[in-house]
């Protein structure tokens, strides 16, 4: 493999993962992804900036075949997806010396026994130049986490920015298209960015001030429309969600789903869009990206035994643990004698600085009387959605 010229002195070494289907043992990747390790040429030194998964080293040295000298190696961040091959890297090139904060050499020394002598520390704002290439690090706690740092190149505008702004993507492609990359985006954002949305308002802040032509994150296509990317970022993180409902349901005999459906129906005649998903067979990430901008969340649940349905107490403690920016949430279900569904729902969600609208749990199949109560349940989520912006 050869570097490929992102531009002058700058060269990406994209190791691609087109067959990996999950990340962290939990994350589905349907477009596979990439780790993204960057070479930066002074005319004194030259640096590389991180490594690759090790399950993929080989392809990383492929790219430095050629290369006879590496000065310094930049760790954004300690995760193994990208820090994983610096050992071999370090035995590749001993006279290199690491270039990170103090946090990221304490993490890289407790996962990957590293040396402290390997190690050149830096602080928020230090420069480092590598002969008419001048490299500034700047603290990026959260993102995704708390030692992350990025690095901007002064000369080049291009800002080497890690898991932010990244996709689980795999692609042939140097440069994003905004056509091909917002889907990868917006789950690469729901499923890792968006616990740390506040992080994320502070850190889009800090960057304001910068000049950026490129980005170039750990993960998938690297950016040449920075503003774009920027404000997706920003309308995700920050904006106020959309007139927007997900229905995340599982029905055991059709009653819960006579419930849903009727919900449903009432949402989308009154004009809001409805995201459905069926938590029977469900992908994380659709329920995450749901979560993106979706101003009221409804989960749908007959009750087993004495509570919810497992599966949906899962998808509640997903929503809980990605703090999505949600105002509204209710439950709507099928009970056969009783039990607590709602109530175990509700104490699933501490992170979601929602109101609870009026749940509607009704005793076996539902009668005319129940799916009124659903309408009127419908009525009141149209009634709070109103100032809300349509999307999808
Ligand atoms: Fe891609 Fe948090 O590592």
């Amino acid at each position: 493999m050869k570097p490929v010229k992102i531009t002058e002195g700058v060269y990406s070494l994209r190791v691609n993962h087109f067959n990996r289907h999950q990340f962290d043992s939990l994350i589905p990747l349907p477009e596979g992804t990439s780790y993204n390790a960057y070479l930066v040429k002074g005319a004194e030194k030259t640096a590389l900036l991180d490594s690759a998964d090790p399950e993929k080293a080989e392809v990383l040295f492929s790219y430095l075949k050629e290369e006879k000298k590496i000065d310094y190696i930049v760790s954004h961040h300690a995760e193994q997806d990208h820090s994983g091959s610096i050992p071999q890297v370090l035995a590749r090139y001993p006279q290199a010396k690491v270039v990170t904060n103090p946090k990221c050499k304490e993490f890289l020394m407790t996962h990957l026994h590293l040396p402290a002598d390997k190690f050149i520390e830096v602080k928020d704002g230090e420069t480092l130049s590598l002969g008419g290439k001048t490299l500034e690090f700047l603290y990026m706690p959260w993102v995704h986490w708390p030692e992350t740092m990025v690095t901007y190149l002064r000369e080049e505008k291009c800002l080497f920015s890690c898991d932010f702004f990244g996709s689980h993507l795999a692609t042939g492609e140097l440069f994003s298209e905004a056509h091909q990359v917002y889907v990868p985006m917006k789950r690469y954002y729901a499923e890792i960015m968006m616990p740390f949305r506040s992080n994320i308002k502070n850190h889009l802040e800090k960057l304001a001030k910068y000049d950026i032509s490129f980005i170039a994150p750990s993960h998938g296509p690297v950016h040449n429309d920075a503003k774009f990317i920027m404000d997706i970022y920003k309308d995700w993180a920050v904006s106020e969600p959309h007139n927007k409902v997900l229905v995340a349901y599982i029905s055991m005999h059709g009653s819960t789903y006579l419930l849903v459906n009727r919900l449903i129906s009432r949402l989308q005649e009154a004009g809001v869009c409805v995201e459905k998903i069926n938590l029977d067979q469900f992908d994380e990430g659709r329920v995450a990206m749901a979560l993106v901008d979706a101003a009221t969340v409804v989960i749908g649940t007959p009750t087993v035994l004495t509570g919810p349905h497992p599966k949906a107490v899962y998808a509640a403690h997903l929503a809980n643990l990605l703090r999505p920016k949600t105002k509204f949430v209710s439950v709507v279900g099928s009970f056969g004698w009783g039990g607590r569904a709602v109530e175990t729902i509700a104490g699933l969600i501490p992170n979601l600085k929602a109101e609870v609208l009026k749940p509607v749990m009704v005793k076996g199949l539902p009668t005319e009387a129940d799916l009124k109560q659903v309408d009127e349940l419908a009525a009141l989520i149209v009634e709070k959605h109103k100032g809300f912006r349509s999307g999808s």
